[in-house]
């Protein structure tokens, strides 16, 4: 029987959807279809399975976050600038019990004030910024080696 893989979700919240025309010079010039080919790519060497998600709704990405908690081991997540106020997708974090990195293609720490506050840091189990897309990457490595295999009974 082939080994189960382990299933991660990679969520985009509001804007990522501009990626590659919005502000180039801070999040460079990679589309958003680009940017999951490659988290794709990385994801698929280290055996994981991912599934993508983007939504300028803050209730859909919640939506999105229920209905896929029992098929997913792990979630990466770039909330947008929901990151810095929402504790509503703060709850939903928490509330699935999934492993959670959150992850930036900016460095948050050297910009504007506001974006220095996350208030979903303290659910997942880090934050990685500034390294644009090897943020995914570092986060889908990070969490493939935390997380346990999906077993077949689940
Ligand atoms: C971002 C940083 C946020 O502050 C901003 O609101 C974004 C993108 C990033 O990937 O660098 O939309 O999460």
């Amino acid at each position: 029987m082939p080994a189960e893989r382990k299933t991660f979700l990679v969520m985009h919240g509001p804007n990522l959807n501009l990626l590659g025309e919005r502000e180039p010079e801070i999040y460079g010039s990679m589309t958003l279809k680009e940017l999951n080919a490659e988290i794709r790519r990385h994801a698929s060497g280290l055996g994981v399975r991912v599934l993508f998600f983007q939504s300028n709704h803050e209730g859909r990405l919640i939506d999105c976050l229920h209905r896929n908690r029992k098929r997913i081991q792990g979630l990466v997540i770039n909330a947008g600038a929901l990151t810095h106020y929402s504790y509503a997708l703060r709850d939903a974090i928490a509330s699935i019990g999934v492993p959670a990195v959150e992850v930036h293609l900016s460095d948050v720490h050297k910009r504007e004030e506001f974006r220095k506050t996350s208030v979903i840091r303290e659910v997942c189990l880090d934050q990685i910024c500034g390294l644009g897309v090897k943020s995914y990457f570092e986060g889908i490595s990070r969490l493939a080696r935390n997380t346990v295999k999906k077993r077949p009974s689940d």
